[in-house]
């Protein structure tokens, strides 16, 4: 093979890969993660995904503006922390958040979703589709 066409095909590969990582391994159903965060999360951090849900004001730590993580994050939605967020990974929510620990509602039907370093990350279905709908809500 001459150098040409190697260089080609070496372009092309890292094209395929950089398709790849951009896309989940599954679907994920926007719609479903709106009725979830509606059900789920909307009470604190609102219908709007603004922070200003309708419990926020009896709370002395806010809940927080959902829609800015990718801004407050250089531009990056910051899936793997999210996501730990809900299902009670993040050491923050078992330590003092009043924030409720979702895992044990959205167990199940496990699901992996790429983060945007590429890295693989293994949730539930429900929260896939609750950071899909998350993901479509930034600023
Ligand atoms: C009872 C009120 C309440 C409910 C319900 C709730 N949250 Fe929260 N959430 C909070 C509060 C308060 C904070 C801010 C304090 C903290 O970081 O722990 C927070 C923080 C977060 C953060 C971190 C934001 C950041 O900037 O660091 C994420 C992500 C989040 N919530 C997602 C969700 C999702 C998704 C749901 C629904 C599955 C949900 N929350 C349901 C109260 C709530």
């Amino acid at each position: 093979m001459n150098t040409l066409s190697s260089l080609k095909r070496n372009a092309l590969i890292a094209m395929i890969a950089g398709f790849s990582l951009a896309s989940p391994v599954v679907a994920q159903d926007v719609t479903e993660g709106e009725a979830l965060y509606l059900n789920h999360c909307a009470d604190c951090h609102g219908v709007a995904v603004d922070g200003n849900g309708s419990l926020a004001n009896a709370m002395i730590m806010k809940p927080k503006n959902l829609r800015l993580l990718a801004q407050q994050n250089d531009g990056v939605f910051p899936m793997l922390t999210v996501i730990k967020r809900i299902d009670g990974r993040d050491p923050l929510v078992s330590h003092g958040s009043p924030m409720p620990v979702f895992g044990q509602y959205f167990e199940g039907d496990d699901t992996a979703l790429k983060t945007a370093s590429g890295q693989p990350v293994m949730t539930s279905r429900s929260i896939a589709d609750l950071v899909a709908y998350l993901q479509e809500q930034q600023q």
